[in-house]
């Protein structure tokens, strides 16, 4: 295992921020922490990077132990074999871009030459090979966030961490860099952990996800298994769009029946892409086109069923103020509980 987490524990004064967190990853595979602002994935990568010191827990990265507190072991941030890129970047602005990147080399000492050939190399691979001599003040935010990532990956560590690295980047960016970013991943084969509240990002990037809740692991596994067979309510939303409507025992406030899959009290869950307008399916429900807006290509409506609003998307163009019918199969409609 690339990296080893367990029962992890961070408290701030009376607060606690992570709470007995475990977790694995192996050698080239990408887990993302996904979850909404506040819940401890910051956290929980700089108790990896060494940034923050846990109160509980053991660490280790590369298969050297770099935190135990059983045993009082804590080594510096320095001494693990990280890379990391911030959110921020945090680029050297006095510095050239070859010096920024040849500083993770630099703290290692080593030798001249091998410096040159490793930054020249991690420049090629973000795209960069032009740019060594320019200063980094004359860099766009893409750029300075491709210098972040040849920084980190320069000195070939065991792990990568990123924070959040596409916020800062605007909507086109930051697709063709989540690419990039993933493809560079496999090239290294390097074990990374990305922090991100980005759910499209998560699902597209990861191997693994593990969403956190309450410094907490809700759920951890595939980006199919958390979308498709979220654990409870907070988990499917965080993971994707989601439509839920009260249920008990399976059937709606107003005694609908609903066919689904699972049973009991909760929420019904259904995707906006799993409900169809018009047509007929397992559930079939009355309902009023409330809004409609133009996405190119499709449409998303939201429709009033009884007191629920429900998001669809759809490529059918129906008027705002229809009466439609809302068919959808026991197969998309997952009975969770409710959190
Ligand atoms: N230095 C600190 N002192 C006190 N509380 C902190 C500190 N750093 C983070 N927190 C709190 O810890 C919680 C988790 O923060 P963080 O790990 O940054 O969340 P995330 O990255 O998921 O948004 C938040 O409630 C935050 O306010
Ligand atoms: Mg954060």
């Amino acid at each position: 295992m690339s990296i080893v987490v367990r029962d992890l524990v961070k408290r701030y004064g009376e607060k606690t921020i992570i709470d007995r967190v475990s977790f694995e990853i192996a050698e080239g595979e990408l887990v993302s922490l996904l979850g909404p602002s506040g819940c401890g994935k910051t956290t929980t990568l700089r108790c990896i990077a060494g940034l923050e010191t846990p109160e509980e827990g053991f660490i280790s990265i590369g298969g050297e132990v770099v935190f135990d507190s059983a045993k009082g072991i804590a080594v510096e941030p320095y001494h693990r074999d990280i890379g990391m890129v911030f959110q921020s970047y945090a680029i050297w602005p006095h510095m050239t871009v070859f010096e920024n990147v040849a500083f993770p080399l630099r703290i290692r000492r080593r030798p001249a030459a091998d410096i040159q050939q490793r930054v020249t190399r991690a420049l090629e691979m973000v795209g960069l090979g032009d740019f060594r001599d320019r200063s980094s003040q004359q860099l766009s935010g893409g750029q300075q966030q491709r210098v972040a990532v040849a920084r980190a990956i320069v000195h070939a560590p065991a792990v990568l961490l990123f924070d959040e690295p596409l916020s800062n980047l605007d909507a086109k960016l930051r697709d063709q860099t989540r690419a990039e970013i993933r493809k560079l991943q496999r090239e290294l084969n390097v074990a990374t952990v990305y922090v991100t509240h980005d759910q499209a990002e998560a699902l597209s990037l990861s191997d693994r996800i593990l969403v956190m809740h309450g410094g907490t692991i809700r759920q951890q596994g595939t980006p199919a298994e958390v979308y498709g067979t979220p654990v409870d309510s907070f988990v499917a939303d965080v993971v994707g769009a989601a439509n839920f409507l009260p249920v008990t025992g399976g059937t709606l406030p107003d005694g609908t029946v609903l066919r689904a899959t699972g049973s009991g009290d909760g929420v019904a869950m259904i995707r906006p892409d799993r409900l169809f307008i018009g047509g007929t399916s397992d559930n079939n429900l009355n309902g009023t086109i409330r809004q409609r807006l133009y996405l190119g290509g499709h449409y998303e409506y939201l429709v009033a069923v009884g007191p629920s609003l429900l998001r669809v998307l759809s490529s059918v163009m129906v008027a705002e103020g229809a009466a439609v019918t809302l068919s959808f199969a026991a197969a998309d409609c997952i009975i969770l509980p409710a959190t």
